[in-house]
């Protein structure tokens, strides 16, 4: 029963007491370290607008930072997380094991892996990063997507090769490097009550039951004007995940406003809706800590600028997702970090 209520995590008794938000939500952003140091403008505006939580968009993905099997780059890694701190920022570490981003090392077929020879690769992986970051980095996408829309499990190269305990050795190794860091699992399309969400609740008991440091869930919430959120049911997620002591925060929002054909102030209003929404049940969920958006300009966005997907546009205005998502949030931009 104890480990049910997830405070079988293992981790520090500062881990299990942190499940409940005691302030307000977080607002976060990913960012790009490599726009921040030449583009002024994105520098200035992503320092301006309050935001107290930074993901690094893709500068700690495997392919990036153990380019060769035991040799790791964390330069511009390490940009990212100085640059964060340096302007009073936490940091989401994004992401440890994934089917993404993998080295060519890694997923040449002539590399003939077992589960004997590529546990050691995973475990070094996460453990060589975790203590790398131990301290500045305080919250870790340890799992990132590892379901189907189905509820199966991806049969990404972990999966296919280690098996479906790669989940809890790799949530094991980074706790046991890390004890104090909160450990997610983070996945698209898990917003509604539907087979996903439900295969990921079955598979957070089913750790938490083995004692697994599962300390949180990423909603990335990666939405559009044709699929949009539905707060009562996302608030109905975070709250069943809540009440496994689980932190449920947005990870990744956007709102691709292609799919929708109408003037363009009505889709910035559609879109400005579903930012609510997502909002909302954020704020209603004390278990709902970061508010993240991938991104917040247009001009730098994985969708690409045809999608307007944030709250600010290329040219930095803000949208009125952004009136939105601050009013929902009680978000007041503080001062600009020095
Ligand atoms: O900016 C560099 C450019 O200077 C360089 O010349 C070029 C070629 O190496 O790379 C460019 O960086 C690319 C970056 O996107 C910015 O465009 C990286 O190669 C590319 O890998 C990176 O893709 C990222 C992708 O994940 C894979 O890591 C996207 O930015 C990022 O938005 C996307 O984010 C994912 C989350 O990790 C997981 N959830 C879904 C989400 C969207 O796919």
């Amino acid at each position: 029963m104890v480990a049910a209520l997830g405070l079988g995590r293992g981790g520090s008794s500062s881990a299990a007491e942190q499940v409940f938000r005691r302030g307000p939500v977080v607002l976060g952003t990913a960012f790009r370290i490599r726009a921040a140091e030449t583009d002024p403008t994105y520098r200035g505006q992503l320092l301006a607008h309050g935001y107290g939580s930074l993901t690094p968009e893709y500068e700690m993905q495997m392919d990036g930072l153990e380019p060769q099997r035991g040799i790791f780059n964390f330069v511009q890694a390490d940009r990212a997380v100085e640059f964060a701190r340096a302007h009073g920022m936490t940091v989401r570490g994004h992401t440890l094991v994934w089917g993404k981003q993998l080295p060519s090392w890694l997923t040449r077929p002539s590399a003939r892996w077992t589960r004997a020879t590529l546990l050691p690769v995973l475990q070094q992986w996460i453990r060589t990063v975790v203590a790398h970051y131990a301290g500045l980095v305080g919250e870790w996408d340890v799992v990132n997507e590892p379901l189907n829309d189905d509820g199966s499990l991806k049969r990404n190269l972990w999966e296919r090769l280690i098996g479906p305990d790669y989940i809890r050795i790799a949530f094991e190794t980074a706790h046991a490097t890390d004890p104090a860091a909160v450990l997610y699992i983070n996945d698209y399309s898990t917003e509604w009550l539907d087979a996903k969400s439900n295969a990921l609740y079955a598979l957070a008991r089913k750790l938490l039951g083995e004692g697994v440091p599962l300390g949180g869930i990423g909603f990335q919430v990666h939405s559009n004007t044709r699929t949009p959120v539905i707060t009562r049911q996302l608030e109905a997620n975070m709250k069943r995940f809540g009440a496994l002591r689980l932190r449920t925060d947005v990870t990744e929002m956007d709102v691709d406003m292609r799919t929708l054909t109408a003037a363009p102030q009505a889709k910035l209003r559609a879109q400005a809706r579903i930012y609510a929404d997502a909002a909302q049940a954020c704020a209603s969920s004390p278990t709902c800590w970061t508010f993240t958006t991938w991104g917040f300009t247009d001009k730098y966005t994985w969708l690409g600028p045809a999608a307007q997907p944030l709250p600010f546009t290329a040219r930095y205005a803000a949208k009125p997702a952004w009136q939105a998502i601050t009013a929902r949030l009680g978000h007041h931009a503080r001062a600009n970090h020095v």
